[in-house]
């Protein structure tokens, strides 16, 4: 799956949203996080974000934090 990492944090675009074809992005708190099942790995949504915070989960940039940890947490908590 694709997934929303850091720099998403308090900037909320959302243009990611109007590009997904099956609607499994989802707005938290403070970034928006895709649904790790539900996502269908087109690749839509990744060149429309402005301030480039999403990636192929296997291509996050190392460093960056527990990504698919916070990922799990943010959807187990809906
Ligand atoms: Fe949606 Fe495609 Fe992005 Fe997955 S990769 S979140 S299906 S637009
Ligand atoms: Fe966030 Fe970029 Fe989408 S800032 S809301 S991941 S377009």
């Amino acid at each position: 799956a694709y997934v929303i990492a850091q720099p998403c944090a308090d900037v909320k675009d959302m243009s990611c949203v109007d590009e997904c074809p099956v609607d499994c992005i989802y707005e938290g708190g403070r970034a928006l996080y895709i649904h790790p099942e539900e996502c269908v790995d087109c690749g839509a949504c990744e060149p429309v974000c402005p301030v480039e915070a999403i990636y192929f989960e296997d291509d996050v940039p190392a460093g960056w934090g527990d990504h698919r940890g916070s990922n799990a947490a943010f959807f187990a908590a809906l």
